[in-house]
């Protein structure tokens, strides 16, 4: 039974540069197969230092108000699902409503969970707008990462940054939720984690992946118990994507129980997959994980490549936040595929970024560094380049450009 509450606009947001993983994988002297095949991977986004968490959340933001003609006041409510935070007590999310200009009568916070963050958020919005408090006014979710691991090390292929923007109401022309019981399952485990004290994540890279599968099983039974739905009442099954060869893994482990079930009298894995899950992947390949919102990119190409043919099916959803808590849900595809048609704004954000090579991308990842450091404000030049732009840290405090407001301090 799917319900009047869900998603109603969808905006992306992606860094304006990225590396190609053969060029990484030449520079660690790896046969970059094992980037392109091995984890499904092609290029990865690469932010410069005028971009972090925040102004990737108010791009897509910008984005997703634009398209939909949502003024500022419209908004009730504001939650950013990040573990990328800029600032151990301020949340993301009161910079992103200062650069929107949103109504001062808004809730707003910050949800972390690893890559589950923008989830929590999402179900928190769903649920508010469900009971009717946010009064027709709409809840603005933003899934906002930058996925960085140490130079060298096995997760640095999988790096990405991004940011996915979300409107939530009784409106649900993208997606309406369908309203069963929570399918959740939360583990205290250590198969990724940032320290205070670091800018790149650990992790415990095989363990992760097992991790992940335990919480698929368990969250996937826990669904089907509780809603009947099956296999063959789903148009496409989307995965948190790490590396899009994570999402092939998932959507095995499904796959397998499913055949076992029917005595092996069940289309082969590979077609399967290329019907259910192939085709959400597009973005996530030259994007890399965005934590928290790798889900919800897939989504977001789903419906923009696919566009009429995904109308009015049904979809479900596996996220999976390190640390751990994942959940499975779903819901349906609007049945008018000219409510998100030319809004989402994915293709267009690929199209217009520039290549960097090696030494680039560490040249960039150390201004990145040194922008994090109290007294990197520089003045902007004269010209803003249409976007909001970070401009370091003056007197303790980070400073935003937007166009039409220059920068205080
Ligand atoms: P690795 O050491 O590169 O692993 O780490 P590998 O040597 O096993 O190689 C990976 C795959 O490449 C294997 O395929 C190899 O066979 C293949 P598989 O057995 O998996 O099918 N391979 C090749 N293929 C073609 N040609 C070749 C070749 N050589 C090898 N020449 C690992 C891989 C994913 C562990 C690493 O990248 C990593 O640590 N990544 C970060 C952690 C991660 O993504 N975990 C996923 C689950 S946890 C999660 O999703 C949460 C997360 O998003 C964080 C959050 O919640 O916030 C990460």
């Amino acid at each position: 039974m799917n319900s009047r509450f869900g998603i109603e606009g969808i905006a992306v947001s992606i860094p304006s540069h990225y590396i190609d993983l053969k060029t990484l994988a030449e520079a660690r002297g790896i046969d970059p197969a094992k980037y392109y095949v091995g984890l499904g991977g092609r290029r990865m986004a690469v932010v410069t230092p005028e971009e972090d968490p925040v102004t990737l959340a108010a791009e897509a933001a910008r984005k997703v108000l634009g398209g939909y003609q949502v003024t500022p006041d419209d908004i009730g409510m504001l939650i950013v699902g990040s573990e990328s935070g800029v600032d151990a007590a301020k949340p993301i999310a009161a910079y992103v409503h200062g650069l929107l200009g949103l109504n001062p009568q808004c809730r707003t916070f910050d949800t972390q969970h690893a890559c589950y963050g923008a989830t929590a958020a999402l179900r928190l919005a769903a649920d508010w707008c469900a009971q009717g408090n946010g009064r027709r006014r709409k809840a603005l979710v933003i899934a906002t990462d930058i996925a960085r691991y140490e130079v060298g090390s096995a997760g640095e292929p999988t790096q990405g940054a991004g940011a996915v923007a979300m409107l939530v109401s009784t409106e649900p022309g993208v997606v309406a939720f369908d309203a069963y019981p929570d399918a959740v399952f939360t583990e205290d485990v250590m198969d990724f984690w940032r320290p205070h004290y670091r800018s790149t994540a650990l992790v415990d890279g095989k363990y992760s992946i097992e991790c992940y599968l335990r919480a698929l099983e368990h969250t996937y039974e826990a669904y089907e118990r509780s809603s009947g739905v099956r296999w063959e009442d789903f148009t496409h099954l989307l995965f948190h994507v790490p590396f899009p060869k994570m999402a092939y893994k998932a959507f095995r482990r499904l796959y397998e129980r499913e055949a076992a079930r029917r005595n092996g009298d069940f289309p082969p894995l590979d077609a399967e997959y290329e019907r259910l899950t192939g085709p959400a992947l597009w973005a996530n390949v030259e994007v890399g994980n965005i934590y928290s919102g790798s889900l919800y990119l897939s989504l977001a190409a789903l419906l923009e490549r696919q566009d009429a043919a995904v109308a009015g099916g049904r979809i479900g959803l596996f996220s999976y936040g390190s640390g751990s808590c994942a959940e499975f849900f779903s819901g349906s595809v609007g049945p008018d595929a000219s409510v998100w048609r030319g809004r989402i704004g994915v293709a267009e954000a690929l199209a217009h970024r520039t290549e960097v090579g090696y030494e680039t991308y560490l040249a960039l990842r150390r201004a990145g560094e040194a922008m994090s450091k109290n007294g990197s404000f520089r003045a902007p030049g004269p010209e803003a380049n249409g976007h909001v732009r970070f401009l370091g840290i003056h007197d303790d405090r980070r400073v935003y450009d937007r166009p039409g407001r220059r920068a205080m301090v």
